[in-house]
């Protein structure tokens, strides 16, 4: 378990929205490497149900995709005994520091984030206080930790940037406190694009039913979508400049069966597109199978995902509570006892 005080280990930490299934883009460029990060560090893993929050939510729904967010995260290999995998609202610190961090958070730098400007163009109807101060809450959850590194994809780099401001301000004004964190990219990671148009990224949003695979999709599906998967001109499996489409089926095929580009020229020479297509659906159908089933054995044993989610949250709870302690006696605070 991650103790912040006596640890050589550096400290990751990330958060997850739970707003859906990951795409097979999620999982190839991060998801599948959190498995094996958890032996070279301390990993915390947060379901940020408080973030999701920003945007109008059924409660109903809301709670059971919490619920699915968490399974999922284990299905996909996070241990709640190696890591602490624990959901946003069940650690009150993160709500307290974010208090404390906002007072050290310029209006300026928040109107500047792109993230904002988008989502609240995007619902004109909802430009709520929470979305604007949501990369303060970020902040709070990546600090509360003496979080060394935080995975992140490109659309979240201001968000971390504006963070290490935070971080770094909070320090000048009241000592040197909080490890200033920085971005983890990973050693390995493919970027997958649209099955449709191969010049997107490859997107849950996409309107487009079969341009992105879903990493709980059964397998019908999954070779259904493949088999559809838009392709270049040309017939032969080979990794060539501008064949957007069949570079990015040889991705993802070479992801889920460790092959190299070669081996696959090699495997498809002499056959066409259709047999490739064929292939790469049931070579991807094989490889997230074991997802499928433990996700379907986890969210059908709630008493064993509410035990993990009670453990993880207390875990959360004791290593940010000394930070969020310390920080509100370096504030002024009067002590509470
Ligand atoms: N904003 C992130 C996203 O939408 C989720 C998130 C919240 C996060 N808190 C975080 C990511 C802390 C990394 C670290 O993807």
């Amino acid at each position: 378990m991650p103790d912040t005080n006596n640890t050589q280990k550096k400290i990751i930490f990330s958060g997850i929205q739970p707003t859906g299934c990951f795409t097979l883009g999620n999982y190839i460029g991060a998801v599948r490497n959190w498995g094996p990060l958890q032996d070279e560090y301390d990993c915390i893993y947060s379901i940020v149900d408080m973030h999701a929050l920003t945007v109008k939510r059924d409660p109903v729904k809301f709670r059971q995709q919490t619920l699915e967010a968490y399974a999922l995260i284990l299905a996909c290999g996070i241990d709640p005994q190696k890591s602490v995998a624990f959901i946003q609202s069940h650690n009150r610190y993160h709500a307290e520091l974010n208090w404390i961090l906002a007072c050290s958070t310029q209006f300026g730098e928040l109107s500047r984030m792109t993230q904002f400007k988008d989502k609240s163009a995007k619902h004109p109807d909802d430009v709520n206080a929470g979305l604007f101060t949501y990369p303060v809450l970020m902040a709070a959850d990546i600090l509360a930790y003496n979080t060394d590194l935080v995975p992140i994809g490109a659309d979240q780099k201001q968000h971390l940037e504006l963070a290490r401001n935070i971080a770094q301000r909070f320090n000048q004004r009241y000592g040197e406190f909080f490890t200033v964190p920085e971005p983890y990219i990973p050693k390995v990671g493919a970027k997958v694009m649209s099955l449709q148009d191969p010049s997107k990224k490859m997107s849950k949003s996409d309107e487009n039913p079969n341009a992105c695979i879903f990493i709980l999709d059964d397998k019908d599906t999954i070779i259904r979508k493949f088999k559809r998967a838009i392709t270049d001109s040309g017939s032969e499996v080979r990794f060539a400049e501008g064949k957007d489409g069949i570079n990015n089926l040889m991705t993802i095929y070479s992801c889920a069966t460790g092959k190299s580009n070669a081996e696959i020229e090699a495997e498809f020479a002499g056959k066409g597109y259709g047999d490739f297509k064929l292939a790469v659906g049931e070579a991807v159908a094989d490889h997230l199978a074991p997802v499928r089933e433990n996700f379907a054995r986890l969210i059908n044993d709630k008493a064993y995902l509410k035990e993990c989610y009670t453990s993880g949250a207390e875990k959360a709870m004791k290593i940010s509570g000394k930070v969020v302690a310390k920080v509100y006696r370096k504030v002024g605070f009067v002590d509470a006892r």
